[in-house]
């Protein structure tokens, strides 16, 4: 896996040796991968592969052992509040809104340990240009978005922070196709700007045509990292994620 580890130091964002224990039971058995600045990258594999877990560790939520550099720091032994105004912003699994709050109550959220006003309101312009569906239901109830539009305020929140890498968790999950379309295209306008994307799916024909590169990660363990075109037309990527 010659690709998977750049020249320490060089990349935004490395992972070393990572792993990550339930318990008794490693759920990540020592993952290494790395995102340079400006990239696209996905991370994927099936349901439980360890997915959720490798960026629940690199956002500091779960305890890890291994190596975590971001921006040329260790990360791996700073609790989450600390990446805070890092420039890394996750987008969990299942989008973790808050329901009752409106749109651009979840929206400002997103800024909340910000207190430059000015580069907020832009930043807010900004989000809702990019996302012109969330400025028409800026004062709507989250909770009564489409599951898509929800996507959507997850990741307009996220870029409230500015952040400079973004993780997404499986922004496809439960939506329909044609949703699954629009929010990949937001995905592709935000890496077009020039923000880092670490991005986890299981919907591996679609990361594979966003994203430049992929690791395949299965059962805790990466087991092929390439360039998408490479994946794209590996047999075993093929027969096990692309139904081939
Ligand atoms: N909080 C937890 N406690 C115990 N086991 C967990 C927990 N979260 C995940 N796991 C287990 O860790 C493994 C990897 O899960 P996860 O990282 O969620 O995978 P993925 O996101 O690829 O579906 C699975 O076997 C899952 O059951
Ligand atoms: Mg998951």
């Amino acid at each position: 896996m010659a690709s998977s580890s750049p020249e320490k130091g060089y990349a935004l964002l490395e992972a070393l040796n990572l792993e990550v224990h339930y318990g008794g039971i490693a759920a990540v058995k020592g993952v290494s991968f790395a995102v340079e600045e400006g990239e696209l990258v996905c991370l994927i594999g099936a349901n439980g592969a360890g997915k959720t877990s490798t960026l629940k560790a690199l956002a500091r939520m779960i305890p890890s052992s291994g190596e975590i550099h971001y921006r040329k720091e260790r990360l791996d032994r700073q609790p989450s509040h600390l990446l805070i105004g890092k420039g890394m912003a996750l987008v969990p699994e299942g989008r973790g809104i808050f329901a009752r709050l409106t749109v651009a109550e979840n929206l400002a959220m997103g800024a909340y340990h910000r207190n430059d006003k000015d580069g907020i309101a832009a930043d807010l312009a900004h989000v809702y240009t990019l996302l012109p569906r969330l400025k028409e239901r800026a004062e709507q109830v989250a909770g009564t978005l489409s599951g898509g539009e929800q996507q959507m305020l997850a990741i307009g929140r996220a870029l409230m922070g500015r952040p400079q890498l973004l993780l997404l968790d499986e922004p496809s999950m439960g939506l329909a196709p044609l949703m699954v379309e629009k929010v990949f295209e937001v995905i592709r306008a935000v890496a077009a700007e020039g923000v880092t994307i670490f991005l986890v799916e299981q919907n591996a024909r679609l990361a594979l045509q966003t994203c430049s590169r992929g690791y395949v990660m299965e059962s805790g363990r990466i087991t092929l990292a390439d360039t998408s075109d490479k994946l794209l037309a590996d047999p075993r990527v093929r027969a096990a994620y692309l139904g081939e």
